[in-house]
């Protein structure tokens, strides 16, 4: 059998009122710094010689602008069940959420990849809100009314810790285009410690 690592699994997400996370395929809201400080610095630091290890929905990879890419240090995986080939610019394409977690945590991949992040839709946060090795929810709240027709999944908020002043993070309220948020870090008390 192969050796598996235990690698902590990470969501990132930003939600609105009633936990809308997208319309018409794209972020309802404009919120640059907000996108900046999420995926493109938390995502990208890994220690000397590692790298994080993305995991994307179709969707989420094919509405997500060209210029975000490429991040330091990260490879990413597409899930689909109906690709047949790796989209541009990804480095793997995965049939379930399962086997990019295998991916990421057996060889040869298993010695390189630090942290799995989740950046969503639906389908894949609901995933890994299930998998034992999810330890935190990084969840910023918009504090705005937004038509939505995607949403994050049901998730007890009650069941997490709230981790206050969590390193790194902006504490307080934000505002940024007029639009008030609040970027927070839950622990997931249900989760096995990574
Ligand atoms: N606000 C936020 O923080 C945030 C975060 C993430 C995404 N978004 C937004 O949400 C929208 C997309 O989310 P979405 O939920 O509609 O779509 P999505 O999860 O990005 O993509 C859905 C597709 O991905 C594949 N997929 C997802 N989970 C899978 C799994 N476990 N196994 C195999 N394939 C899987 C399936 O492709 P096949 O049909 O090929 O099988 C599915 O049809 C975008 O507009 C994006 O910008 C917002």
């Amino acid at each position: 059998m192969e050796t598996v690592q235990r690698k902590p699994i990470r969501l990132i997400v930003a939600v609105c009122n009633g936990n809308g996370i997208a319309k018409d395929g794209q972020l309802p809201w404009n919120l640059p710094s907000e996108f900046q400080f999420f995926l493109k610095t938390l995502t990208t630091v890994s220690r000397p010689g590692k790298m994080n290890f993305l995991v994307w929905g179709k969707r989420t990879w094919q509405s997500h602008p060209e210029t975000t890419l490429p991040l330091a240090n990260t490879l990413h995986v597409v899930l689909s069940t109906e690709l047949k080939t790796v989209p541009d610019h990804a480095h793997f394409l995965s049939q379930d959420f399962e086997s990019a977690v295998r991916l990421a945590s057996q060889p040869p991949l298993a010695d390189l990849i630090e942290t799995i992040w989740i950046i969503g839709g639906t389908q894949v946060f609901e995933d890994a809100l299930k998998h034992p090795w999810c330890d935190l929810v990084y969840l910023t709240d918009v504090m705005a009314d937004f038509e939505c027709d995607v949403f994050f999944p049901a998730f007890d908020r009650g069941l997490c810790k709230l981790l206050e002043n969590f390193p790194g993070v902006p504490s307080g309220i934000q505002e940024e285009n007029g639009i008030k948020y609040k970027c927070q870090v839950f622990k997931r008390e249900t989760g096995d410690t990574v």
